[in-house]
């Protein structure tokens, strides 16, 4: 059926209402039309995106390289399943392997939750011959929607009215790792975390930690898994967000940003790991297609032309800046968290209202967690338009009072 083009907002927020299940809170825009960090809706309205695509528009909307490659693919050989090789998928295994530390190998998938149950079920295999199968998280924590990544999600709210959850999997506080030590035994397998807890607030995490969860890991023949799917592909301004700290994972798994905006998830792994994952063992018949691998090549090639992980720090140091001088007059902040293209203001207050604010203003934002103002911005985003969206916010939460 085609695209009209010719409903408006209210025409396509009732068709959504009656066809569409009633899971996601929305608000009530319709967007048709997006390039760079700017976005349009149906009534021709501009918004300058702060959040472009929930983390996956790390070069904006529609970034041109990506567009060409997944024109050019689409055109070509859309889907093949991984009974064959493709060149793009074997190329794209290179590329992130090459950026790594740990000549990791690639399993593809087409979303964060895929990957991160990807994970565990290589961290059990990995573990089985040793009667280890029990995975350690973190409070905070956020690693997909599928009963095994929501089980390692250790967030009571996500899990309630979908119990019981997967055996195995034990919590401790994000940070603490005497905490960590104690709930390791015999039949531990794995320790997986966000380096830096995104939905959770952009918890960074504190001096050692990442260190010291290696330690133990090497100690007690653990597996350290690195949940990738925000802070991945230079949102850090390094590929990979393990590599502010030097330490190298077993296990890595991404998506979100991975192919510029087109699904696709993965994880990397350890020779020596990966080679667990035998024939039969898994598989995503989407996984790594043509089309994903073309786009995903297309990101990386663009980040690294266009120099975007020196712009990614830029770009945090210029956020970091704007919102410490805010804080100082603004006694709603509590707290500005700022790693690259990940931001995270604390408010002493409902972070909504904000939102619905800043939207009103042509801002689009994202809260987590009811009062963390969260922004995952393109890592192209420009000066005058970071001006631009910090001074909406500036009034916003100058104008409001806890
Ligand atoms: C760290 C992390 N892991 C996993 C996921 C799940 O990804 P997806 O929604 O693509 O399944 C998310 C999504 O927000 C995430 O932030």
């Amino acid at each position: 059926m085609a695209i009209t083009d010719t409903l408006g907002s209210t025409d396509i927020i009732a068709l959504a209402k009656k066809f569409l299940t009633g899971n996601y809170t929305r608000y009530p825009v319709a967007l048709v039309r997006g390039e760079g960090s700017w976005v349009w809706d149906a009534e021709g309205n501009r918004y300058l995106d702060f959040f472009p695509g929930w983390g996956c528009g790390i070069l904006g909307h529609c970034p041109p390289k990506v567009v060409q490659a997944v024109q050019e693919q689409v055109a070509t050989l859309i889907h093949v399943p991984n009974t064959w090789y493709t060149e793009a998928q074997a190329l794209l295994g290179q590329a992130l392997s090459e950026r790594s530390d740990f000549g990791g190998q690639s399993f593809f998938c087409n979303s964060g939750t895929e990957a991160n149950e990807a994970a565990i079920k290589l961290a059990r295999l990995n573990g089985k011959p040793k009667g280890r199968y029990k995975i350690i998280t973190f409070t905070g924590g956020f690693h997909g929607r599928t009963m095994g990544s929501l089980t390692a999600t250790a967030q009571p709210k996500y899990h309630a009215g979908v119990e019981p959850m997967l055996p195995g999997f034990n919590y401790a506080p994000f940070g603490n790792l005497d905490a960590v030590a104690k709930l390791i035994d015999n039949e531990t397998a794995a320790i997986m975390l966000e380096p830096i807890q995104g939905e959770g607030g952009i918890n960074l995490p504190p001096a050692g930690f990442i260190e010291g969860l290696r330690a133990l890991c090497d100690q007690h023949g653990l597996l350290l898994i690195f949940d990738e799917v925000q802070t991945g592909m230079g949102r850090t301004g390094k590929w990979y967000a393990h590599q502010h700290w030097g330490v190298l994972p077993d296990i890595v798994t991404l998506a979100k940003a991975l192919a510029g905006g087109v699904a696709m998830g993965g994880l990397m792994a350890k020779p020596e790991i990966a080679e667990k994952l035998k024939p039969g063992t898994h598989a995503a018949t989407f996984g790594g297609n043509p089309l994903a691998a073309r786009a995903a090549l297309a990101t990386i090639e663009t980040i690294e032309e266009e120099g975007l992980l020196e712009r990614a720090v830029q770009i945090g140091e210029k956020f970091h800046e704007r919102f410490t001088a805010l804080k100082a007059k603004c006694p709603l902040i509590l707290d500005v968290r700022v790693k690259g293209c990940m931001i995270g203001v604390e408010l002493a207050m409902e972070g909504a209202p904000a939102v619905q604010a800043c939207l009103e203003k042509g801002l689009l934002i994202n809260c987590t967690h009811n009062t963390t103002i969260r922004l995952l911005p393109a890592m192209n985003l420009a000066d005058e338009q970071i001006d631009e969206g910090c001074d909406i916010i500036d009034s916003v939460l100058m104008g409001m009072k806890a």
